[in-house]
Parts: C-alpha cells; structure tokens; sequence
C-alpha cells in the first residue's frame, strides 16, 4: 500500500514572518482536521528556519526547492546539503521545471545532485514533466524516459527508497489547466513501468508518485482516485489554508 503524500511547494513566496504564521494556521488546521496522509510544505530557503521552528513537532514536513550538488564550498549565492539538515530538513525537491527551464538545469545535474542528497541521507523529489509542444508532437513517453533514466542515473536499487517523483506537465503548471485524471495516470503508469525497467516491479510498486499542475479542491479527488496517482505536488493551492486543507483530507 502506498501512502497519499500531498506536497505543498511554496516557489518564491512567503517572507519569514508570512511563512511562520501561515504554518502556524496550517498546524492547526491540519491538526483539527486529523490529517493523515503525508504531508510536506516547501519554503523558499529563507523562511525555513520560521517554518520549522512552528512546525517543530507537528507530522508536517519541512522541505528546501533545491540545493546545490556540492558538499561546500566556492559556489556563490548556493545552498548545500549539509545547511539544511543543520536546519533538520531531510527532503528536497529537484528538477522542478521552473528550474529547468528559468535556470538551465539539465538531467545529469539534477542527477549530481539527487545522488548528494541521497548521500546525504535526504530524502527527494524528483520532477518530472512535458511541455505541451513535446506532448502535442507525440514525444511524452520519450521526455518522460529521458527524464527519468538520467536523473536517476547511478542510483542503487536500495537508494530509491529516498526518492519520490512527481509527474508535473509543464504546460499544468500555474495555468489553470490539469491533465485529466486519465492522462495523468496513464503518464504515472508509464512512470512506474520505466522504474520497474530501470530497478525492478517491488520497486516500481513501492514508487510514490505525486501529480502536480493546478491541483485544487476540485480535482484532487479525481486525480487521487486513479490507480497510479499516489499524492501531488501543489504550488498556487498551496499558499492558502482555505485551499490546501481541502487537498490534504482529499480522502475524508
Ligand atoms: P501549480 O504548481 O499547482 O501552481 O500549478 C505546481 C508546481 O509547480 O509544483
């Protein structure tokens, strides 16, 4: 059985003293609710420190976007690994494709990284996505396999108990516009084949994978219905309690 993880990624929104206060109201919400799926919220790597000193104790998990794929060192304006467990944060999400579209990130980097944090003890997830150009010329599987393979590029079968992937469609992202819950999970399923090529079918079945595109109130629980579909990764929604509670008790 995989257990629903609902991730809120936050992007580059909430300052320290905004984020502290909406985690404070989330906690409550969550906790009043009786949340029980898996659920993890993404500050921006400032306002972490306010959001885990809140959330201290609480089922929430504290996530980073990003991370750099060095251990310390000369890498102006970076974050390593080390920095956030120091914060005790121990899941990152990588290859967002806003960063690798805005920033350039390819598979092989988000790969070097993925396996630091793996080596670091962390816990990823890793995102995956088409655009709507690559998807509408009949290139998804053939996106999602190059995708796939070369971020996880030299992760040991044992290692891919860290990792989470999330199947974000690049043209669902912030536009309003979801892949219906078929798409979604024929894409998720095409996912789970790749790994079970990849590791094996144990591994592929054990694969948390999470959808993620204007997830809200309205779809969660269609999209959280397919067979395939085992959380979701939740940007816009997620910047409100009134919005992502209903995506969190999706189930109740
Ligand atoms: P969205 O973002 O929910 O605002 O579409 C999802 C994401 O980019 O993770």
């Amino acid at each position: 059985m995989r257990k629903a993880y609902i991730a809120g990624n936050w992007k580059m929104n909430m300052t320290p003293s905004a984020g502290a206060a909406f985690a404070k109201e989330l906690r409550a919400a969550a906790e009043k609710a009786a949340v029980d799926v898996k659920v993890m919220v993404a500050p921006p790597f400032v306002t972490i420190p306010a959001v885990a000193e809140v959330l201290k104790g609480s089922s929430i998990i504290v996530a980073a976007q990003n991370m750099n794929d060095h251990e310390s060192g000369a890498y102006t304006g970076e974050v390593a690994p080390a920095m956030l467990k120091d914060l005790g944060v121990n899941t990152v999400i990588l290859g967002h494709s806003e960063r690798r579209s805005y920033y350039g990130e390819s598979d092989s980097f988000i790969n070097a990284k993925l396996r630091l944090a793996i080596k670091e003890g962390m816990d990823v997830v890793l995102c995956v996505g088409e655009t709507l150009e690559e998807r509408e010329s009949g290139r998804l599987e053939e996106v999602l396999s190059t995708q796939v393979s070369g971020c996880l590029k030299d992760v040991s079968a044992a290692e891919m108990a860290h990792v989470t992937i999330a199947y974000e469609p690049v043209w669902a992202i912030g536009t309003g516009r979801t892949a219906t819950p078929e798409d979604a999970d024929a894409a998720h399923a095409y996912i789970r084949s790749l790994v079970a090529s990849l590791y094996s079918d144990d591994i592929a079945q054990n694969l948390i994978i999470q959808y993620g595109g204007s997830v809200n109130a309205s779809n969660v629980k269609a999209l959280m219905a397919k067979e395939n579909i085992d959380g979701a990764l939740v940007g816009g929604a997620s910047l409100s309690v009134e919005k992502f509670l209903p995506i969190m008790t999706f189930d109740k």
